[in-house]
């Protein structure tokens, strides 16, 4: 199976370019984000702590995600239903990094990316993928961009979906986050040894799906 895995920190452009470079390849699209802010807004509606490790280790236990694909797009459904929408509310952020600290619940989610990746070539994005999830990944990208810029881009999203957003407190959100999922003891974010560092600062979506083509084409060929 070709799996190409694009970690990095927060509003580098990873699930954009993840997307494109899925759609242009014809292969499948794996956000694995989704899966971990699922997860967290079921801790929101069933009012549990995120950061109580073994009030989430037994949410775990009856935890229904599913990921489907509707006419290409990836959609996320817990206990059944579609909250492809709620999870992008910009509260679910903090709450998806807090929770996807607790080992049980990464592991959970980590075994659906595993079985997916097994099944399909796809572009999955995340945090871990190269350096924990697809240690044999076909190929490992490290996007990242200057942090005002990510912010910049976040702000901008944010609003196109009709959602208030200071560019500041945007900001410091994106860094506490990347802090927050740096940090974290168990599968952190990080770049994998093998991994190709991709800064996008000043490049365009279409230049960094090009680019990581071209890597992809060149790997093809070693392999
Ligand atoms: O990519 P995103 O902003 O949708 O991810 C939300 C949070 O989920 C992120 O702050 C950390 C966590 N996450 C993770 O720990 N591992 C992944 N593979 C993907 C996301």
């Amino acid at each position: 199976m070709i799996n190409i895995a694009i970690d990095g920190p927060g509003g580098a452009g990873k699930s954009t370019v993840a997307r494109a470079l899925a759609e242009k390849l014809g292969i499948m699209y794996l956000d694995t984000g989704a899966m971990y802010r699922a997860a967290a807004l079921k801790a929101f509606d069933c009012k549990t702590d995120v950061k109580d490790a073994s009030a989430v280790e037994k949410l775990t236990e009856n935890l229904d995600i599913e990921v489907r694909y509707a006419n290409g797009e990836q959609k996320i459904f817990l206990d059944g239903k579609d909250v492809s929408k709620r999870i992008r509310e910009h509260f679910v952020s903090a709450l998806a990094s807090d929770i996807s600290a607790v080992p049980a619940l990464r592991l959970r989610l980590v075994d659906l990316q595993r079985t997916a990746a097994e099944k399909f070539d796809c572009v999955l994005d995340g945090r871990d993928i190269g350096s924990f999830v697809l240690p044999d990944a076909t190929l490992k990208i490290y996007l990242t961009a200057d942090v005002r810029v990510r912010a910049r881009r976040r702000t901008a999203e944010l609003e196109s979906r009709g959602q208030k957003a200071a560019f500041e407190s945007v900001l410091e959100d994106l860094e506490a986050r990347d802090r927050n999922d740096m940090t974290r003891a168990f599968a952190p974010l990080k770049k994998a040894e093998d991994a190709v560092i991709v800064d996008s600062t000043d490049m365009t979506v279409d230049e960094v799906v090009d680019k990581i083509e071209k890597m992809l084409k060149q790997r093809l060929t070693e392999i």
